[in-house]
C-alpha cells in the first residue's frame, strides 16, 4: 500500500529530484525523472535542430532534441554549431523554491563549449511533477539571446547585419600583423561572397590570395612605387587632387594609409580579386573596344558586390581589410607577379587581410545619407 505523502515531504521529494536532475553524472538517465508525455517549453524557438519549435513532447523528441543526443542536422549557411562541453559545466547562485507539484530553480549556468569558448547564462526552470514524483512539464526560462549567440552562432563577433554594414571600415593600423589567418576562415567568407549578385549570374570573377612571403614581398614592392607614383603626380584642377589634407581626420587617413605602405608584406593574407574582360582599351579580342559605361558598369559590378561581402564576412568574424587601388597604376606588374593574363582579367585592386586587434569599430564616419539622396530630379545641391 503506497502512503500519502504529507505536503512538506512531497516538497522535499520533488526539491531533491530537481538537485538530482541537475548535478547528477552522466551515468543518471535525465529522462527517467520524465513521465511519458513530458512537454519541455524552451522560449528559443530557434533551435538548430527545431527551428520554429518552443515545445518539446514526449521522451524521443525531449531526448534527441534538447538533451542534445541527436545530432543537429547541416545548416544552411554550412556554419557549424557549437554546444557546451558537459564535463565542464558549474552551478553558481543556485536559488531553488518548492511548494506542491512544482519547485522553481534558478542558477547560473557556466560551461565551456566544444570550440573553446566561454559560456555563462542565468536559467530559470519551472519543473512541475506528478504525484509519482516524475516531471511532466518543464518551463526552462534562460538568457536566449546569449544562448543563441554563444552557442548557435557560430564563431561571429557581431550578429546585426545593420551594424555590420555600418562598422567596417578600412582596416589598416589595427590589421594583426602577429596573428596568422587560417585558410578555412578565407573559405568560409568565400563561401558566402559568392552569392553576391554578378552579371548573368557568370561569376566572372576569381580572388586570388597570397600568403606566401616571397609573393608578398613582391606585391608589396609594387604597392610602394605606386604609392610614389601617385604621390608624385602632376595635379589638376579634379576634385580627387584637391583633397584637402589639412583636416585632423585627414591627416590619420595619412597616417594609416602610411602605416599600411610600410608594413602591407607583413599582412597574413593579400588577396587580389581580378574580373574577366578589360574595359580600358587593353584587351583582347571583343573586350579591346568595350570600353563604353554599359561594359565598364557590367564588369565592375560582376565583382564589387561578392567583394564587399567577402569584407563584410570577415568583419562579422573578427578579421579586417582595406579597400586598395594603388596597384592598379602599376596592374601589369601584379599581373606578371601572379601570372593573370593581364588582357583578358581586370584587377579590382590589392586586399590585405588580417585578425583585427579589438573586433569593436566605430560608425564609419560618412556623410548623412540625406546629402546624398535625391528624389525624382538630379538637383545640384
Ligand atoms: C575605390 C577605393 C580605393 C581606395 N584606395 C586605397 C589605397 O590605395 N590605399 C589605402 O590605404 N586606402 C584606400 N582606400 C580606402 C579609403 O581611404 C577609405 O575607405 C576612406 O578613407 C574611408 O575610411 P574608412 O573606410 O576607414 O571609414 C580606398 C577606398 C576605395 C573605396
Amino acid at each position: 500500500m503506497v502512503t500519502a505523502l504529507l505536503g512538506d515531504q512531497v516538497s522535499d521529494r520533488n526539491k531533491s529530484a530537481v538537485e538530482q536532475f541537475f548535478v547528477a553524472g552522466r551515468e543518471v538517465d535525465r529522462l527517467s525523472f520524465m513521465t511519458e508525455d513530458i512537454e519541455w517549453w524552451n522560449g528559443l524557438g530557434k533551435f538548430p535542430a527545431a527551428p520554429g519549435q518552443t515545445v518539446f513532447r514526449g521522451k524521443d523528441e525531449v531526448g534527441a532534441r534538447i538533451l542534445g543526443r541527436a545530432p543537429s542536422p547541416p545548416q544552411p549557411n554550412g556554419r557549424r554549431i557549437d554546444r557546451y562541453d558537459l564535463s565542464t559545466i558549474s552551478f553558481d547562485d543556485v536559488h531553488t523554491i518548492a511548494d506542491g507539484p512544482y519547485v522553481f530553480r534558478q542558477h547560473l549556468y557556466k560551461a565551456t563549449t566544444i570550440g573553446g569558448k566561454p559560456y555563462e547564462n542565468v536559467y530559470g526552470f519551472l519543473f512541475r511533477f506528478t504525484d509519482d514524483g516524475l516531471i511532466d512539464r518543464i518551463w526552462e526560462h534562460w538568457g536566449t539571446l546569449n544562448a543563441y549567440e554563444t552557442l548557435f552562432q557560430g564563431p561571429l563577433v557581431v550578429h546585426d547585419p545593420d551594424e555590420i554594414l555600418m562598422t567596417t571600415p578600412s582596416v589598416r593600423q589595427r590589421l594583426d600583423l602577429e596573428r596568422s589567418v587560417d585558410r578555412d576562415v578565407i573559405a568560409e567568407c568565400m563561401e558566402i561572397a559568392v552569392h553576391a549578385p554578378n552579371g548573368s549570374n557568370q561569376q566572372p570573377y576569381r580572388f586570388i590570395f597570397v600568403d606566401d612571403a616571397e609573393t608578398k614581398a613582391k606585391l608589396a614592392a609594387i604597392y610602394r612605387s605606386a604609392m610614389a607614383d601617385f604621390i608624385g603626380r602632376p595635379r589638376t584642377d579634379a576634385a580627387e587632387d584637391r583633397v584637402d589634407r589639412t583636416s585632423e581626420a585627414q591627416q590619420r587617413i595619412a597616417r594609416s594609409v602610411a602605416y599600411l605602405a610600410e608594413n602591407i608584406e607583413k599582412v597574413p593574407v593579400l588577396c587580389v580579386p581580378i574580373v574577366a574582360g578589360r574595359t580600358d582599351g587593353n584587351g583582347s579580342g571583343a573586350h579591346a573596344d568595350r570600353t563604353s559605361t554599359f561594359w565598364q558598369a557590367g564588369r565592375w559590378g560582376s565583382v564589387v558586390p561578392a567583394l564587399w561581402s567577402f569584407m563584410l564576412a570577415l568583419r562579422s568574424r573578427g578579421l579586417g581589410s582595406a579597400w586598395t587601388t594603388l596597384t592598379l597604376i602599376r596592374e601589369r606588374e601584379v599581373a606578371e607577379v601572379l601570372g593573370i593574363p593581364y588582357d583578358e582579367w581586370m584587377q579590382v585592386g590589392l586586399f590585405p587581410i588580417a585578425h583585427t586587434i579589438g573586433t569593436d569599430f566605430r560608425i564609419t564616419p560618412r556623410k548623412p545619407a540625406e546629402e546624398l539622396t535625391r528624389w525624382n530630379q538630379f538637383r545640384s545641391s
